[in-house]
């Protein structure tokens, strides 16, 4: 696999919600911009420094001209703590891109298409959003979170219709992002949320026989295929989702 590793300056940090943060960093190898759906490992620690781990964070968005590479997380351990430490003019490791993301131009080419994200999930989606645009097609957007939504607004240059859901209805329809999907009107759905949703969209999608590809999240070490950590099990034999993925074919990872 291609993957870049340097250190990083950072650019800005910014608090989206209680727990999101939006990280940019200046990424330096213009040879190898990121696509949508792929992601990098950070490391904002010395090697041997706590965690173990290298954190890994999926694309949000990318400057191909300035070289600002985004990322939102959610705080929620040792790892994601230290990334949330980081202020201007700090440096990180950042080692990328990795994994196999969505063909946003032969994507374009099928026709209308509905994306559909939940939660931290929606992270990846605005990078594709904004690829599907370029290339052609402005995808319908749906979205699902528990309570206030975050990050929307940045969305609305590059979609059709945006349709929000949220657990608690405090904005947009109460309930789940599901119920406002209708797959028959799309020729492909993509979708990255908690695997509950995205096995419910793939459902929906199947009784449609609407394709649908879903971006699959796990634990990872190396991100970069060797370990062996991330195997998961597909209908094609076991796959790992750091090099293989992590955008699967919905009939691959999902039973009906
Ligand atoms: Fe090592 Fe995927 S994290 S193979």
């Amino acid at each position: 696999m291609n993957v870049t590793s340097c250190n990083a300056k950072v650019l800005s940090q910014s608090t989206l919600a209680p727990d999101i943060r939006k990280l940019v960093v200046a990424w330096p190898d213009a040879s190898r911009p990121p696509h949508a759906g792929q992601f990098f490992m950070l490391r904002a620690w010395a090697m041997d420094e706590k965690p173990v781990l290298s954190r890994p964070i999926s694309v949000n968005d990318f400057d191909p001209d300035t070289g600002a590479l985004t990322f939102l997380y959610q705080v929620k351990g040792e790892g994601t703590a230290k990334l949330a430490a980081l202020k201007p003019g700090d440096t990180m490791t950042v080692t990328g891109p990795c994994g196999n993301g969505f063909d946003a131009a032969a994507l374009a080419s099928l026709g209308r298409i509905a994306v559909v994200g939940g939660g931290i999930g929606t992270a990846p989606l605005l990078l594709l959003c904004k690829s599907l645009c370029a290339a052609g097609c402005k995808p319908d957007l749906f979205v699902g979170f528990r309570d206030q939504p975050y990050n929307l607004e940045a969305f609305q240059p590059y979609c059709g219709k945006i349709q929000l859901s949220t657990d608690t209805g405090a904005v947009g329809h109460h309930g789940l992002v599901t119920d406002l999907l209708r797959p028959q009107e799309y020729a492909v759905v993509l979708a990255c949320g908690p695997g509950v949703m995205m096995r419910g969209v793939y459902r929906l999608c199947a009784e449609q026989g609407t394709p649908c590809l879903v971006s699959m999240e796990n634990k990872m070490a190396c991100g970069l295929g060797a370990c062996l950590g991330c195997t998961c099990h597909t209908k094609v034999g076991p796959k790992t989702v750091c090099k293989d993925g992590p955008v699967f074919k919905a009939e691959e990872v999902f039973d009906l």
